[in-house]
């Protein structure tokens, strides 16, 4: 277990963060995991605290993931629903947070399509911002719990390889992803059409391939990424049924990766797309169990960003 490395009140991306910070995060992480084991899953933690669910963008794992966190936690909780709020007639997205403050809300833990809005609200509020994603930039909270999916299956990062297919250029969790993991020291390919792969992601210090049986031979964990239609502009390849036959992960390209290569996605999944359905439900996918530690993961980070002192602290160690 580590010392404490955490003296942060938001949580706006991972590529601030060091590789200290992250692994504090996945520590405490794992107390939290031992915590929701036992009979009474509830801790005071957040106790008189108030967290708003600012959801400005669709979720599904995020948003409830988060809001069962803060129950956990023993908050108060406002989810915020953009259809039925006075965003839709006109509302700024800085008038509408001030006035939650106004409630005295703690914390915002945002979702919203523009990149950078959580840097935006961090900057004019007085709470505490987690990012939830913001368009095509940072989705932190995802890559915290893969990494901590990761190390916990396979009992380190430092030296792994990990390979990310599909949509990268659109990615937020891609993106994230790829912090987290380099600086964590795991070895990170990265596949797809040339379009949606561009090599310039090689200064985040990837490697970008555009075979996809070169990607995954040596990989120990194949994370695969959905098509983000809806952040494309234009049309980035030829057709759906083009992109599976070159990048879908079926059971042909499967026997040829090691035997103990795991299977990732941050969901949702588009089964038949970026993946074969029986690999998506089959013991080599981590699918559910990402979604399963993403709720310990949540609990950490809210737990840290409203200044709790550590794993230590929960586990009395
Ligand atoms: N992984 C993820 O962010 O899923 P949601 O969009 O459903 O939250």
């Amino acid at each position: 277990m580590t010392d404490m490395a955490w003296n942060r009140k938001h949580l706006l991306d991972i590529e601030s963060l060091t590789a200290d910070e992250i692994v504090t995060v996945l520590d405490t992480a794992r107390a939290f995991k031992a915590v929701g084991e036992r009979a009474i899953k509830k801790v005071p933690a957040l106790r008189g605290r108030t967290v708003v669910n600012l959801f400005v963008e669709p979720s599904t794992r995020t948003r409830i993931s988060f809001e069962l966190a803060e129950q956990r936690l023993s908050a108060d909780i406002i989810n915020f629903t953009a259809e039925a709020s006075s965003l839709k007639k006109g509302e700024t997205l800085k008038d509408t947070a001030r006035n939650l403050e106004a409630l005295n809300a703690d914390f915002i833990v945002m979702r919203h399509s523009a990149s950078g809005a959580p840097h935006f609200l961090a900057r004019v509020l007085n709470a505490s911002v987690i990012n939830a994603g913001d368009g095509a930039h940072e989705h932190p909270t995802q890559a915290l719990l893969d990494a901590f999916t990761i190390r916990e299956r396979k009992g380190k990062i430092a030296g792994l390889n990990v390979t990310i297919l599909g949509d990268i250029l659109y990615s937020r969790v891609a993106r994230s992803d790829i912090w987290a993991l380099t600086k964590l020291g795991a070895r990170v390919t990265l596949c797809g059409p040339s379009t949606l792969v561009p090599k310039t992601f090689e200064q985040m210090g990837c490697r970008v391939v555009h075979n996809m049986d070169e990607a995954i031979r040596d990989a120990d964990i194949i994370n695969l990424l959905r098509i983000q239609h809806e952040r494309q502009r234009k049309t980035m390849f030829p057709s759906i049924n083009e992109y599976t036959q070159l990048f879908g992960l079926n059971k042909a390209r499967l026997a040829k990766t090691k035997p103990d290569a795991l299977i990732m996605h941050p969901g949702p999944v588009n089964r038949g797309v970026e993946i074969d359905s029986e690999i998506a439900d089959s013991s080599r996918s981590l699918i559910l169990e990402q979604v399963t530690n993403g709720l310990a993961v949540r609990m950490a980070v809210l737990y840290l960003v409203n200044g709790g002192k550590g794993p230590q602290e929960l586990t009395g160690n």
